[in-house]
């Protein structure tokens, strides 16, 4: 067993820290308050690389392993859970599913412009009916010639009004349950597809998380991602490989938040000294600090599984389901180290402590982690 990350790995990792410390960190506070999607910040994040991070360079991607990208989630999350969030959805639940179930053809026409940070990508699976149940999906999509024509609407969807490509899972034969679902990519500006409100958020307030609403929105049949009717399985082969991003981010915010709280406990002086010479202080960073590297380790155990073509579907949902619970403990760790000023919005901790909740909840909810690994471990 070797625990050394590659050159190539460090490099990523210090490459996305310098970006994140100088383009994103001095802005974050900002983006929280006014909740405005940061495109400047992911047009830089395109120009550099990190919007098609695991596709092949044959697609115009950087063709890097799944640890660096989760290097590079962290990196970002560590500053900004709104831009993490983004990315880390612009990547794997968009770039992703293309490149593992598109054709060339729609590679060529979706996933390139995606990978070179052209274009935007989301995808869209819940509905007001379908949250933990994804397979109650019921917006329809009866074909219609050459045509799917697409009713219903989806909801808290990230990115949603600003994204240019869209995987949407759709039902084309309501009978059929899970089995009647199927994938499409939609593009922005179709006719019929329009937004619903934006969501005000607790937390990663920039991230535009929107209602999408098809009323007779009429798609390609050519946009068929994967076979009609596997739309079920490609959702939640997709989600199996997202996860531990959001893992990745849950460990960038607690890390973010870590941060604050040993530099604030070295500053801070009560009772004569700085309130890192006390015990009890001491004692709770320890703990933070630890069960932050516990976390990080079952990302990267879920990443290298996935860099090395093994089944890494719990060990994605357990990297989730820890680490998003440990950034919980941590912000609020945190924010009990800053005491009074750590519940004020001049201090970070009180931001990161809102983002890490989310992470409890998007992409599959802790209960929905318990049985994914539950299912797996009875198997
Ligand atoms: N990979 C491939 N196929 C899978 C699979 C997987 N990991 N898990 C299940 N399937 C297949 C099954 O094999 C089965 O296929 P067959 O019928 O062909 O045998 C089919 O899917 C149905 O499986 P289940 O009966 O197990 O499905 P279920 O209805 O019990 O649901 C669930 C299981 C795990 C609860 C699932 O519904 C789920 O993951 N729910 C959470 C949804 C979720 O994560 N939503 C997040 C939204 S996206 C988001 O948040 C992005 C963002 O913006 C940040």
């Amino acid at each position: 067993m070797n625990f050394d990350h590659t050159k190539e790995q460090l490099m990523v990792r210090n490459m996305v820290r310098a970006f994140a410390e100088k383009e994103i960190k001095p802005v974050a506070q900002e983006l929280d308050a006014s909740g405005e999607f940061p495109w400047e910040i992911i047009r830089k994040m395109g120009s550099l690389n990190l919007m098609g991070m695991t596709v092949p360079q044959e697609w115009s991607g950087a063709g890097i392993d799944d640890i660096s990208y989760m290097m590079a989630i962290e990196e970002i999350a560590k500053v900004c859970g709104s831009t993490s969030v983004i990315m880390a959805v612009h990547n794997s639940v968009c770039c992703y599913p293309i490149y593992k179930f598109g054709t060339d053809a729609q590679k060529e026409q979706f996933l390139r412009p995606l990978a070179k940070g052209q274009k935007l990508g989301g995808f869209a699976l819940t509905e007001p009916g379908a949250g933990s149940d994804a397979g109650a999906v019921r917006t329809s999509a009866v074909l219609n010639g050459d045509e799917y024509v697409l009713n219903g609407n989806k909801i808290f969807i990230t990115s949603g009004s600003e994204a240019d490509i869209l995987v949407v899972i759709v039902s084309t034969d309501l009978s059929k349950g899970t089995k009647g679902l199927s994938a499409l990519i939609v593009e922005k500006g179709t006719p019929g597809f329009t937004y619903g409100s934006i969501e005000d958020k607790m937390g990663v307030r920039a991230s535009a998380t929107t209602e999408l609403v098809f009323e007779n929105c009429r798609i390609s049949k050519e946009n068929l991602l994967g076979e009609e009717g596997r739309g079920f399985n490609l959702g939640m082969a997709t989600l199996d490989a997202s996860r531990m991003g959001i893992a990745a981010q849950a460990v960038g915010i607690a890390q973010g938040a870590l941060n604050e709280a040993v530099k604030y406990a070295k500053e801070r002086e009560q009772f004569g000294r700085p309130i890192g010479k006390f015990q009890a202080i001491q004692w709770m960073l320890a703990e933070m600090a630890t069960k932050v590297s516990a976390a990080r380790f079952l990302v990267h155990r879920a990443a290298w599984l996935k860099d090395s073509g093994k089944n890494f579907t719990k060990e994605s949902a357990m990297a989730k389901l820890y680490a998003s619970r440990i950034a919980r403990e941590v912000t609020n760790d945190a924010v009990q180290i800053h005491g009074g000023y750590g519940y004020t919005k001049d201090y970070a901790v009180e931001r990161f402590y809102r983002e890490a909740k989310i992470t409890e909840i998007y992409e599959g909810t802790s209960e929905v982690q318990r049985m994914v690994i539950a299912r797996e471990a009875l198997r």
